[in-house]
């Protein structure tokens, strides 16, 4: 008979705030099952410890248990260390992670660890530490770590390469990417897939007790580790370099699984304990781990009570690269949706588009090919809108231009059912007027992806204000899943991100004036952690586009105040960027050039202008580029623009490439000093214009030597 024991509560005083225990302990066919009960993702907290560190007590002295299975309760597996406790004295509290791996490798009744949702970080350690693992087809794991600044500190850099190899625990573990199951029975890191999670590890633990099987923990096994070229290492770190764009976790992280080629296991773990305490000392594992719960804080809307709306279904108008890409989004999350455009000739354009990038998406392997086609089946084409109806969210992706925007809302209006929602992507023009379109202002609400929109992570949400609280809701609820991370912001000139960007650039074009070069800025920029200077990134997206966005911008300038006439100089000359062959460099292909012509018109725009030039060192250039933006950003969270700055934070990491191990600029702002973004900002109104002198937020904050958590 399956029986079960409730442990008197060990974590008294620990787990005040659940009141339960936070593991369960049942008996079933004399295998004691050690559930995890720790919501909302099974965290190793002290809670979690104690609980598991007791029940391996209880089975190990119980003559009638012959063996263990650790299984998560609720949705998931453990989902890692308890990262809310790092730094606190709940992490301090014995037994600690090592401790119960201990525990596990050295116990005398096999253990398994059952595996379902993600087992990730930590939590994948201590499976590893299980004499097996089994699991579900759909679950997942992976040592996410380095995305927090930090190293599988629980022997993860010392037992995956033991299993796997040197050369695929460091792709895993320095990317931090989750695989299948599948892929994970294929590489043998787990033993078995079951269809019945908990009977199929019970099952799997008592043949391994019944069989007698040898007990041998992954750290002693060595066969994959023996005979390393050191050539491997010296090619990783190059390849890892290139992409690490200045995060200092993945080099420290192949240091590791060198070590576990080349140290005694003991001296292995030793040296990768002593790497995580390093990096846990670091700058950017702080800025990381405030990124990580910036991203989770941004899905929250103060006041907001209304229940999200189910979207079973989508349309998407415009079929042009935006469009197509948005309607990937939907495909790719299960949810089918049609795809419009203004003749049939462009809708064709668009779905042979789309088919191309799902063909390069399994080429590269990101993709199988039967997802790719799942996908494709859900896109679905139409020419008139009464084709979808009933959908219930469109996404408009026009051409950026209000009176075709208005006309496009005003026939959706005539033709959608009446709960449908009315989504702009449009990227800065107003949403208000968009909406007077229509008689559902409450529907109509911006929902603004970031091109490729099915690479770029963030969905910037604008509230009109006739927003309804509902629509709103389902917008945020979307994002999730879409796989996107959301913001929601209010509604202006370029909402929080594009607002911000103009900021950037116009600095980038001042600087040039003044005597830095394109490269050197473009250089600095990368340096910092940007996936590309702000230049190259004029030159890619077109010049002759950022003429004209200005054009409209220049309107609404304060006297005395100018944009540099660079970037109109160029095209003058045919210099539209990339797409001509030359913008501000010279392009051989993708390869680009410094070009003396650019140099000539430069010099040329500074005598007319009677700028002074000069040098400029790369940590200046820094610092103009990017105190800029969080002067920027401070004004959106005086005037509601942005709900808090680590919105701005999340919008600028996943719409612009910002270094999320700088925190996001806001964060980056708060580390260099408010003060100094002050002062800066007084300086750049002196300069450049009344736009770029500080708000009142900003000057409180400064001069009261406070944070943006006191905005
Ligand atoms: N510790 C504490 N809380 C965690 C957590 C963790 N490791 N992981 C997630 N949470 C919390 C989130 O903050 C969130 O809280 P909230 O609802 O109050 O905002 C809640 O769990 C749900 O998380 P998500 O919103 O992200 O839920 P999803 O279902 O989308 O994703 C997940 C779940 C895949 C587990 C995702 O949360 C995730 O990737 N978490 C991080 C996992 C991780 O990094 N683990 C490694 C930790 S470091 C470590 O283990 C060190 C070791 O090597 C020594």
């Amino acid at each position: 008979e399956p029986w079960m024991v409730r442990l008197a509560n060990p974590l008294a005083g620990i787990n005040g705030d659940h009141g339960m225990n936070a593991v369960r302990y049942d008996v079933t066919d004399n295998v004691a099952v050690l559930t995890v009960e720790y919501p909302p993702v099974n965290a190793l907290s002290a809670a979690v410890r104690t609980g598991l560190g007791e029940g391996l007590a209880h089975a190990k002295s119980d003559s009638a248990v012959i063996a263990v299975v650790i299984v998560g309760g609720g949705g998931t597996f453990i989902a890692g260390a308890d990262i809310t406790e790092f730094g606190t004295e709940k992490s301090k509290i014995l037994p600690s992670l090592p401790d119960l791996q201990h525990s596990l490798e050295t116990f005398p009744k096999p253990t398994v660890a059952a595996i379902h949702g993600t087992a990730l970080g930590g939590g994948f350690e201590l499976a590893l530490t299980c004499h097996a693992r089994v699991a579900l087809a759909s679950a997942k794991v992976g040592l996410p770590e380095v995305n927090l600044g930090l190293l599988p500190g629980a022997g993860g850099t010392q037992r995956l390469p033991r299993l796997v190899g040197p050369e695929v625990a460091i792709d895993l573990i320095t990317t931090g990417r989750h695989i299948s199951a599948a892929r994970a029975l294929e590489l043998g890191i787990i033993d078995a897939v079951v269809e019945d999670l908990v009977m199929g590890a019970i099952d799997h633990a008592r043949r391994m007790a019944t069989h007698g099987a040898t007990l041998t923990p992954v750290i002693e096994r060595n066969e994959k580790v023996e005979g390393i070229s050191p050539d491997l290492f010296t090619k990783a770190r190059q390849s890892v370099a290139k992409k690490a764009r200045g995060k200092i976790a993945p080099l420290v992280i192949i240091d590791c699984i060198e070590a576990a080629c080349t140290l005694p296991p003991a001296e292995g773990l030793a040296f990768e304990i002593a790497k995580f305490r390093e990096l846990y000392a670091s700058d950017q594992r702080a800025a990381l781990m405030h990124y990580f719960f910036a991203e989770r804080e941004a899905r929250r809307v103060p006041g907001l009570a209304a229940e999200p709306r189910p979207i079973g279904s989508a349309a998407v108008i415009g079929a042009g690269t935006m469009g197509g890409g948005i309607a990937m989004v939907f495909a790719n999350a299960g949810i089918p949706v049609h795809l419009t455009d203004i003749s049939e000739d462009a809708v064709s354009r668009g779905i042979n588009l789309i088919r191309k990038n799902y063909d390069v998406s399994v080429g590269r392997g990101s993709m199988t090919q039967a997802t790719a086609d799942k996908a494709l089946a859900l896109i679905a084409t139409a020419t008139d809108y009464a084709d979808f109806a009933d959908a219930d969210i469109v996404v408009e992706a026009a051409f950026e231009r209000m009176d075709i925007k208005r006309d496009i809302f005003s026939r959706l209006d005539a033709v959608m059912k009446p709960d449908a929602i009315l989504g702009t992507n449009t990227s800065s023009l107003d949403i208000d007027a968009i909406a007077a379109a229509t008689n559902r202002p409450g529907n109509v609400v911006g929902v603004h992806f970031f091109s490729p929109a099915n690479v770029m992570k963030l969905q910037e949400n604008i509230r009109g204000k006739l927003t309804s609280e509902q629509t709103i809701a389902t917008v945020m609820a979307l994002g999730k899943t879409l796989g996107k991370n959301v913001v929601l912001a209010g509604n202006c000139d370029g909402f929080i991100g594009n607002r911000m960007l103009q900021y950037y650039t116009g600095e980038a074009e001042f600087l040039m004036e003044q005597g830095a070069t394109p490269e050197q800025i473009d250089l600095v920029a990368e340096k910092f952690g940007m996936p590309m200077g702000p230049i190259s990134m004029r030159d890619m997206s077109g010049l002759d586009v950022g003429v004209l966005v200005r054009e409209a911008r220049k309107a609404t300038l304060p006297p005395g105040e100018r944009f540099s006439p660079i970037l109109e100089r160029l095209v003058e000359r045919g210099r539209h960027g990339m797409k001509t062959g030359k913008g501000f460099y010279r392009y051989e292909g993708r390869e680009k050039h410094p070009d003396p012509e650019t140099t000539d018109i430069i010099e040329q725009v500074a005598r007319e202008l009677g700028v002074q030039r000069r040098t400029f060192t790369d940590e200046e250039i820094e610092f103009r580029l990017f105190a800029p933006l969080v002067n920027e950003g401070a004004k959106e969270i005086e005037d509601g623009t942005a709900i808090r700055a680590s919105d701005i934070d999340v919008a600028w990491v996943n719409g612009y490439g910002f270094p999320a191990h700088k925190g996001g600029p806001m964060y980056w702002g708060e580390q260099v000093g408010l003060h100094r973004i002050y002062e800066a900002a007084l300086g750049a109104a002196q300069r450049n214009g009344p736009r770029w002198g500080p708000g009142k937020l900003l000057e409180r904050l400064a001069t009261e030597g406070k944070g943006w958590k006191d905005a």
